[in-house]
Formats: C-alpha cells, sequence, structure tokens
C-alpha cells in the first residue's frame, strides 16, 4: 500500500464555521437588496461555498466554473483555462466570485478578467484562505477568512491529488 502523507490541523473546522459566519454577515450587510450571483470555483471551493450561501441568507444563485492549468501536483503552471463555463449571462449581475485558497494569484486574476469581460453590475472576491507570501500578480480579496503559511494546504474541500477533500478541519501537509 502506498503511504500518505498525514494531514495535520491548522484550523478546526469550528474556527472554519466561525470565520465563514463573519464573512457571511459581512456579504449579507453589503449585498442587502440587491440579487447575488455566487460563482464558485471547481472544484476546491465546493464546501466553503455550501457552507457561505447557508448561512448568508440571501436568495442567491448560484454557478460554477472549473479552470485547468498544467503544473506538478503542487503548483500552477500559470497557464490558464476554463475547462467548464458558466450557464448563464453575467451581464448586469452582482457577480461573488468564491475561491478556496489563492496561491500565486495567477488563476483567481485570470478568471476576474475572464468574467469582466462580460460586464457583470459587479464583480467581487471572496477567499477562504490567503499564501499572501506565494503572490505573483495581485489580487483584490474582498471578503478574506483566513491568512496562512506557506505550507500545502488540504481538507475542508482542498485536495492533494484529489485526496483529502473530505476533511472537515483545514489541515496541511509537508
Ligand atoms: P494560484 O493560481 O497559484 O493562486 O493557485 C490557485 C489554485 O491552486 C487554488 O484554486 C487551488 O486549487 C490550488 N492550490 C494552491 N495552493 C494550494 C494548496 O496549498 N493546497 C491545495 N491546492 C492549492
Ligand atoms: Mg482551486
Amino acid at each position: 500500500m502506498v503511504s500518505l502523507p498525514q494531514p495535520q490541523v491548522l484550523f478546526t473546522n469550528e474556527e472554519v464555521k466561525k470565520a465563514v459566519v463573519r464573512l457571511a454577515l459581512e456579504i449579507k450587510r453589503d449585498y442587502l437588496g440587491k440579487e447575488l450571483l455566487v460563482v464558485g470555483i471547481l472544484k476546491g471551493s465546493f464546501v466553503f461555498m455550501a457552507d457561505l450561501i447557508r448561512e448568508m441568507g440571501l436568495p442567491v444563485e448560484v454557478e460554477f466554473v472549473q479552470l485547468s492549468s498544467y503544473g506538478t501536483d503542487k503548483e500552477t503552471s500559470g497557464r490558464i483555462k476554463v475547462v467548464k463555463r458558466l450557464t448563464t449571462p453575467l451581464r448586469g449581475r452582482h457577480v461573488l466570485v468564491v475561491e478556496d485558497i489563492i496561491d500565486t494569484g495567477l488563476s483567481v486574476n485570470f478568471l476576474l478578467n475572464y468574467l469582466s469581460k462580460k460586464k457583470p453590475a459587479s464583480l467581487k472576491l471572496c477567499v477562504l484562505l490567503d499564501k499572501m507570501e506565494r503572490r505573483q500578480v495581485p489580487v483584490p480579496i474582498d471578503y478574506l477568512g483566513f491568512a496562512v503559511p506557506n505550507k500545502f494546504i488540504v481538507g475542508y474541500g482542498i485536495d492533494w491529488n484529489e485526496k483529502f477533500r473530505y476533511l472537515p478541519d483545514v489541515c496541511f501537509i509537508e
């Protein structure tokens, strides 16, 4: 049997849930009376987004996009493609992008550019984890859960080679 790395807890599910409550309140306050479309980036954001929209208590609609970048198992190459597209027009809509983790910033930078060309009424970004030490291009984060050290993160939807997404805590591996 191949031995997997042992994830160690960085933030417990309880700590993550507290951050989600805080973010949901901020978002709710900012979008009160507006129709919000929440766009999740697959696959890593699905757990965070599911918790976030239920905590927000706004009548949001949801969409997903999926990006691909050729690279190693732990790093993006910077050559990014949209592999799963939106199924609805963004023109004139208030759009909130939800991402699990920002590392170099290349993926989200690309996506925000791509989405802004679709002329939404507004475009904002909500991110659970920011590995700011690794940033290569600036990313305007409107709502942030936690800053994280330069470690490889797994759990709470986030994977290493498709493993560990199911873990309820935010963990890291060596
Ligand atoms: P970036 O384009 O370098 O900012 O990378 C962003 C994407 O890479 C995220 O959406 C994640 O899917 C993935 N990623 C970056 N850092 C990690 C990590 O520590 N663990 C798992 N995935 C990561
Ligand atoms: Mg991702």
